[in-house]
């Protein structure tokens, strides 16, 4: 990195940490009432939606009144100055009805950015702007990064999300971006001041750095005791890849970062089916022509439901025998799931049996929880090879790739070690 860049990078981080230690990002629950609805921009969140080296995807919501808005965006420099070669950019405006009122969601996607470069951004229009944040483009050729995976942070509150979230990221502020493998809000498609919360826990990270979620069963709930709904509020949110399958865009995609292809698929049969009967014949065929057509040499797929699960937790027999003979077929190295709130990693897996080496089957990880929900009754079953149940407090993972070089950690909040595996392709 040269030194304008790396300074550049540190000046950013140190913006980041001032607003952290500051308090400026302490997470506000919103009351109730459209009037909490403001002018301003809030809920600002990077994605992709397309290559994660030339393009950088921003959402936001304002009132409903604010149906225009714009992205202002530069290269960054050394003083980390907003001015000279400032672009601007119109958002598409979408209406966002919820039980607390009618909102706009913004969103634009930046093209035509060059790779590997950090760039400083605002959001807003006419006398309401956002504070000034950076993102940072994939470089052409990725020696090494890393990323983030949180387990379900469905919560009372969202206090722990926002700790864990932080102390996560300020342990690695070289992260690229991060995920979370479903459940992020207990009633998804009512709750709008759980989201509330949610979003304004996340601030400042998912500001920085792409979030790339997937859904959990949880985002399918309703405000009516056992009614089930495709996961609009999730979609409208989350501006993701529209190249999954018909029925399932912008919750079944995939993309690429460096030398790893990354696939979010939906294990939702249970809620989803009846709007989507065939939802996991779609997946299955749809998981063969994208694993099919990748060259990248790591490929990591995640979902909510895990196939291999714990004892106790119910058994996945659609999704295991759906899902796994193609991720079988195609040496899908890791798989990520959710659901149980517990960390699980399972020994390489081929055809439902355990095999020698890690180049001959897939590694199956449950996550934990970001959340406050934990089930202290669960435990390991024969397919795991480490396992841990974060009832004292919650965790995240790290997955660091160098070359052919995998490495994931799992660390409680508080950042002591809970597992460390490393996958190594030259062996
Ligand atoms: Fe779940």
């Amino acid at each position: 990195m040269l030194y304008k860049e790396w300074f550049s990078h540190r000046l950013l981080v140190i913006m980041l940490v001032v607003a952290l230690l500051s308090g400026s990002a302490t997470p506000v629950l919103c009351s109730e009432g459209p009037a909490e609805v403001a002018a301003a921009p809030k809920h600002i969140t990077l994605t992709w939606t397309d290559d994660t080296r030339t393009t950088q995807t921003i959402t936001w919501k304002t009132a409903v009144t604010s149906s225009n808005g714009q992205v202002q965006y530069v290269e960054a420099t050394a003083d980390g100055s907003f001015f000279g070669n400032v672009k601007t950019v119109a958002a598409k405006a979408e209406l966002f009805s919820t039980d607390l009122g009618d909102m706009t969601i913004h969103s634009v996607t930046l093209t035509g950015l060059k790779p590997g470069i950090h760039y400083l951004y605002r959001v807003g229009y006419g006398a309401e702007w956002s504070e000034v944040r950076s993102f940072a483009t994939a470089a052409i050729n990725v020696p090494e990064f890393k990323f983030l995976v949180f387990g379900d942070s469905q919560s009372d509150n969202y206090d722990i999300w926002h700790s864990v979230l932080y102390q996560a990221y300020e342990a690695n502020l070289d992260a690229v971006f991060l995920t979370n493998v479903g459940d992020l809000v207990e009633v998804g498609q009512q709750d709008c001041a759980q989201w509330d919360a949610w979003f304004d826990a996340a601030q400042q990270v998912i500001g920085t750095i792409p979030i790339m979620p997937l859904t959990g069963n949880h985002e399918t709930y309703t405000p009516v005791w056992g009614e089930r709904s495709m996961p609009t509020m999730f979609t409208a949110q989350f501006k993701l890849p529209n190249n999954g399958p018909e029925d399932l865009v912008g919750q079944v995609y995939s993309f690429d970062y460096g030398n790893v292809h990354f696939v979010m698929l939906d294990s939702q049969e249970r809620e989803e089916g009846r709007f989507v009967p065939d939802m996991l014949e779609r997946q299955q065929a749809w998981l063969e022509k994208d694993l099919a057509i990748t060259d990248k040499p790591w490929k990591i797929v995640f979902f909510h439901r895990p196939p291999y699960h714990s004892k106790s937790a119910s058994e996945n027999e659609s999704i295991r025998l759906t899902f796994v003979p193609v991720l079988d077929r195609y040496h899908v190295d890791i798989v990520f799931n959710g659901h149980e709130h517990v960390y699980a990693r399972t020994y390489s897996l081929s055809n439902d049996a355990m095999v020698d080496r890690p180049d001959k089957g897939t590694i199956y990880i449950t996550a934990g929880r970001s959340g406050t929900k934990a089930n202290p009754n669960i435990c390991s079953n024969d397919w795991h090879e480490a396992f841990y149940n974060p009832v004292d407090e919650p965790n995240y993972i790290t997955v660091k790739i160098i070359g052919d070089l995998l490495t994931v950690k799992a660390f409680k909040q508080s950042g002591a070690l809970i597992d460390s595996w490393s996958i190594d392709k030259t062996k």
